[in-house]
C-alpha cells in the first residue's frame, strides 16, 4: 500500500481516551527534543501533523496519528526535561507507563536517542523496559544531519555500548532535515508487520528512491 491518508485521532492523557479498536500501533518514545514528533511528520511525508518545537517539552500527551485507518503511529511525551516541576514530571511518567505497560495494540516501541549525545540513563532505564517488555528494541538515532558520515559510525557504535544493546539489535540513524533514514525505518515496520502476521505492506512513494 501506499500512505493516502493520515490524520490526528487524539490526545490523550487518561486510558479511556484511548481509540478502542485493535489496530495495531507503533510508538516512539525518548527525551523531550529528540525529534520524535519531527520524526513522525517526515515517515508520514506531512510537514506539520505531529506538533514540533523547539522549546523541550511540546508533546506532553500522547498522541495517536491514524494512517488509513490500518494503523497509528504514536507520539509519546518527551522524558527528561529538566524545566518542569515535579508533580508534572510524575504526571508524564504516569501517563507514558500507562500507555506502554497496558497497551494490548502496542507492536513495537521505538527508542529515540540522540546521535550527538552519550545516552542519558533515563534513555538506558527506557531502553531496559523495551526489552523487558518483550519488544526488540529498535533505536533510532536522530539529527544523523548534524554529524559526518565517520562521525555517525563512530555515535552508533558509542549508543550500541552505552544502552548495552545485542549485536543483532537495530540502529538506525535518521535525520528529519535530512529526510534520512525514512525507509530503513518503514521496512522495519514492514518486517513487524509480517513477523507479526498483519497483511500491510508499506510501498515508496512514486518517484523517491532507495535512501543512500
Ligand atoms: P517533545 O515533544 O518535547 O518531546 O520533543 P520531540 O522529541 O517531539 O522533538 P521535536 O520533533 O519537536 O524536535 C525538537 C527540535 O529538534 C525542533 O527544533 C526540531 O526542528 C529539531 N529537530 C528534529 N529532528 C531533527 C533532525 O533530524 N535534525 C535537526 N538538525 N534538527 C531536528
Ligand atoms: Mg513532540
Amino acid at each position: 500500500m501506499k500512505i493516502k491518508n493520515s490524520s490526528f485521532v487524539i490526545s490523550a492523557v487518561a486510558k479511556t481516551q484511548y481509540p478502542e479498536d485493535a489496530l495495531p500501533e507503533f510508538a516512539f518514545a525518548g527525551r523531550s527534543n529528540v525529534g520524535k514528533s519531527s520524526l513522525i511528520n517526515m515517515l508520514l511525508n506531512r510537514r506539520g501533523l505531529a506538533k514540533t518545537s523547539s522549546t523541550p517539552g511540546k508533546t506532553q500527551l500522547v498522541n495517536f496519528y491514524d494512517i488509513d485507518g490500518l494503523f497509528r503511529l504514536v507520539d509519546l511525551p518527551g522524558y527528561g526535561f529538566a524545566k518542569v516541576s515535579k508533580t508534572q514530571k510524575a504526571s508524564w511518567g504516569k501517563i507514558i507507563d500507562t500507555y506502554l505497560n497496558t497497551r494490548q495494540n502496542l507492536i513495537e516501541v521505538f527508542q529515540l536517542v540522540d546521535i550527538r549525545h552519550k545516552p542519558s540513563n533515563e534513555d538506558k532505564e527506557m531502553y531496559e523496559w523495551i526489552r523487558g517488555g518483550g519488544f526488540n528494541g529498535i533505536v533510532l538515532a536522530t539529527k544523523s544531519d548534524k554529524m559526518s558520515k565517520n562521525q555517525v559510525a563512530q555515535q552508533l557504535k558509542m549508543i550500541r555500548k552505552e544502552l548495552n544493546m545485542d549485536e543483532d539489535a537495530v540502529i538506525i540513524p535518521v535525520s528529519a532535515t535530512e529526510r534520512a533514514g525514512k525507509y530503513d525505518v518503514w521496512d522495519v515496520i514492514n518486517d513487524l508487520f509480517e513477523a507479526n502476521g498483519i497483511d500491510i505492506h508499506l510501498e515508496r512513494q512514486s518517484g523517491e528512491t532507495a535512501p543512500k
